[in-house]
């Protein structure tokens, strides 16, 4: 059983990411192959749908979102082809099959990572459907919450704060950063890409906010309790690289009532978008996912 929301926009993502980023017959065809490896190979697709959904809640056609919430997508998945590099998690394991080095080996993995990155802006500054300026502050957002100042900011505390201990100020800004930006990306990016008023905005960012610190501690929690078959990775790999989790930290028992709290607060922030009721529901389900 998946979130209402994942099922109602999960069939047009599929489709767009296919169509968006093809097969080509050429020199280099083995980078096509790489990056629609890991782009078709079956994510939640958490992050397009609620770009999608909060698009709608704004009042635009989610349709017209699909380039940003695929180019999200792309990112998204870029991220986790290095994440899983010998370099950074060295996982072998992603999505349920083999991570994209194992594959297809270092080197290009590397290049299917900086591959989808790029082809993720040219598809949100190619479409028409949005007029340019909001579509400009959309892909700006993104981008902003996808480099240094974001996801990439914080995997650099990630690896930093291997085999350390944390304090809790430390730990909450490296998920908020790593995991948590791309979530914004994905709630405010629909926001601005409608056209939002800032209350809405701010309502966005603080469903993002909940949301995205209680899915980094899920993950967490799944890597220590949850089975590999259904998670799709190898569990008892943050472990194996002493890495600073919030289970490695509290305890297993704090997590879940972390993840509780925060959903709760998730709630509240969907509360307050007519029509928010899909939002609510996902906060819920994502509290307690095996997958
Ligand atoms: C995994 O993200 C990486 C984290 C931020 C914890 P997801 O759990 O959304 O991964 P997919 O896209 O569904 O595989
Ligand atoms: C991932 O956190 C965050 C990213 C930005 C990719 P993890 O390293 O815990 O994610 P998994 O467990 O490998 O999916
Ligand atoms: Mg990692
Ligand atoms: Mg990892
Ligand atoms: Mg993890």
């Amino acid at each position: 059983m998946s979130a209402d929301l994942l099922t109602r926009y999960g069939d047009g993502i599929e489709a767009s990411l296919d169509r968006l980023f093809p097969m080509e017959a050429c020199r280099q065809s083995a980078i096509f192959s790489a990056c629609r490896y890991s782009l078709l190979d079956g994510g939640k697709r958490l992050r397009p749908a609620l770009l999608m959904e909060f698009y709608r809640l704004c009042g635009g056609n989610p349709v017209d979102a699909l380039p940003f919430a695929c180019g999200l997508e792309m990112i998204h998945t870029y991220s986790l082809i290095h994440d899983d590099l010998p370099c950074m998690d060295d996982d072998d394991y992603r999505r349920g099959r083999l991570s994209n080095h194992k594959v297809y080996g270092e080197a290009l993995a590397t290049l299917a990572g900086d591959a989808l990155l790029n082809r993720a802006f040219e598809v949100m500054l190619e479409q028409t459907a949005v007029p340019s300026e909001r579509a400009v502050a959309c892909a700006r957002y993104i981008a902003r919450c996808s480099g240094v100042y974001g996801m990439i900011g914080g995997q650099v505390q990630d690896l930093a704060l291997e085999g350390k201990t944390a304090s809790e100020e430390e730990q909450l800004e490296m998920i908020a950063l790593k995991t948590g930006a791309l979530l914004r990306a994905a709630c405010v990016g629909g926001c601005l890409l409608a056209g939002a008023d800032e209350t809405a905005v701010a309502r966005a960012e603080q469903y993002a906010q909940a949301v995205g610190l209680a899915f980094q501690i899920r993950d967490d929690l799944l890597d220590v309790i949850g089975d590999a078959k259904t998670l799709g990775k190898q569990t008892g790999s943050d472990a194996q690289k002493e890495k600073c989790t919030f289970v490695s930290l509290y305890g297993k028992e704090a997590c879940e009532k972390k993840i509780d709290a925060l959903t709760r607060a998730a709630v509240e922030a969907a509360g307050h978008f007519t029509d928010g009721q899909a939002l609510i529901e996902l906060a819920c389900w994502l509290a307690g996912r095996d997958h």
